[in-house]
């Protein structure tokens, strides 16, 4: 008698397909310890490792980590595909920027502070004797129209709610909501910058700290429509020593430029792609693609009306209209001007005056890069909370001037 075979029934509905597609996307973000960086909630919790000012704040203000920490997105609402990553986010919106309506001379802002330090000639200023929490609407405006004057603001010794940073961000524009990355729980606007959890992806040696996503040079969410604006980062842990934050400005990149080649670049478009990456529905075997989207490679800036070069070595993949070759040789150029010329950056050390309190940094992320100094190599804990306010679409004004030009500099 022959052997009875059991045949399996195969469902091969689209649905089903779909289902088995995301489950092998779902184990495309095994870290090294094993974990899948694509489950949500309150998976892979670091509770436990939560340095001590970060706890302390968070019970001051209310924030519940009796489920854990950080917290994700729900599994079932993290995008798979790169078409639904693309989706997020894709519909224009008005975006009125704060500054627009500010006190040129910002005398509530300035007027009020203890002291105004500007930390290097070209970017970088520094308030003291101001609580962010306690700022008025006009005092608000003010600081947002300085921002886009100094592409960076610090305050030292804040005592800064959660709630209050989000709420700031709200004030400055619609918050970037990650539809991937780790937030404080019950507040998803607000991103948590940890190292401590960089340490999935490998170790942060003093060899290794370039492997760290956050150690190189990069401007935040520049695959968004609207990538942000003013983007607040809050520490509220901070290593004894380094840890720094390196920014460096775009309106003098773009004058560092000659003439001939501010004129090449004037209008053109580049290509600019998200850190995070997705699965091509049409084609699920090829592997994780990044969202892409174009903008201009000169921007300008809707208050200063300053042109700025926004192009980063993270994320700019090439330039439009350029055979690839020429596209890397110029963008490899620009890249340098950012990353080499010292007088356009500023190296900002986060350490408060009083222990127990935080430090906030505000930058225009439409008009610079930054990068984060590993020098601690992990071993020293360094906390903070993010958030990130969107701005306009990237746009390009003919009519506009560079900084030096506006401000009557030398331009020789
Ligand atoms: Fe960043």
């Amino acid at each position: 008698m022959a052997p009875s075979v059991q045949v399996q029934q195969v469902d091969t509905s689209a649905d089903s397909i779909t289902e088995s597609v995301k489950k092998i996307a779902l184990g495309v973000g095994r870290t090294g310890d094993g974990t899948s960086n694509f489950k949500g909630g309150f998976a892979d919790s670091s509770v436990d490792k939560l340095p001590e000012p970060t706890r302390k704040r968070f019970e001051k203000y209310g924030i519940d980590i009796s489920r854990g920490y950080p917290e994700r997105p729900p599994t079932e609402e993290i995008p798979v595909f790169i078409d639904d990553a693309t989706a997020i986010r894709n519909t224009p919106w008005e975006f009125i920027d704060r500054g627009s309506k500010a006190d040129p001379e910002k005398k509530a802002l300035l007027g009020a502070a203890k002291e105004v330090k500007h930390l290097t000639k070209h970017i970088g200023t520094e308030i003291v004797g101001l609580q962010l929490s306690e700022l008025t609407d006009q005092q608000r405006d003010e600081l947002a129209l300085l921002i886009a004057e100094r592409v960076v603001v610090f305050f030292r010794d804040q005592d800064l709610s959660p709630q209050k940073q989000f709420e700031l961000g709200e004030y400055f524009g619609k918050v970037e909501v990650h539809p991937q990355q780790v937030h404080v729980p019950g507040i998803r606007g607000i991103t948590v910058i940890w190292p401590e959890l960089f340490k999935k992806f490998g170790p942060i040696t003093f060899r290794k700290t370039l492997n760290h996503f956050t150690s190189r040079w990069h401007t935040d969410l520049v695959h968004e429509l609207q990538p942000p604006g003013i983007t607040h980062l809050h520490n509220d842990t901070i290593p004894e020593v380094g840890g720094d934050t390196v920014w460096a400005s775009g309106y003098a990149a773009y004058d560092k430029l000659s003439p001939a080649l501010q004129e090449f670049l004037d209008g053109k478009k580049a290509v600019y792609f998200s850190a995070n990456k997705y699965v091509d529905r049409e084609n699920p075997l090829k592997g994780t693609v990044h969202i892409e989207r174009e903008h201009p490679i000169i921007r300008t800036h809707p208050v200063t009306g300053w042109k700025s070069l926004y192009v980063n070595r993270a994320m700019t993949s090439r330039i439009v209209g350029l055979e690839p070759g020429e596209s890397k040789v110029i963008l490899e150029y620009l890249f340098d001007v950012f990353e080499k010329n010292l007088d356009i950056q500023v190296r900002f050390n986060w350490k408060p005056s009083q222990p127990g309190l935080g430090t906030s940094a505000l930058w225009d992320n439409r008009i610079s890069q930054h990068f984060a100094v590993l020098d601690y190599e992990g071993q020293e804990p360094r906390h903070g909370t993010r958030v990130s306010s969107l701005a306009e679409v990237p746009f390009y004004d003919a009519e506009s001037k560079s900084q030096r030009e506006a401000l009557g500099l030398s331009l020789d």
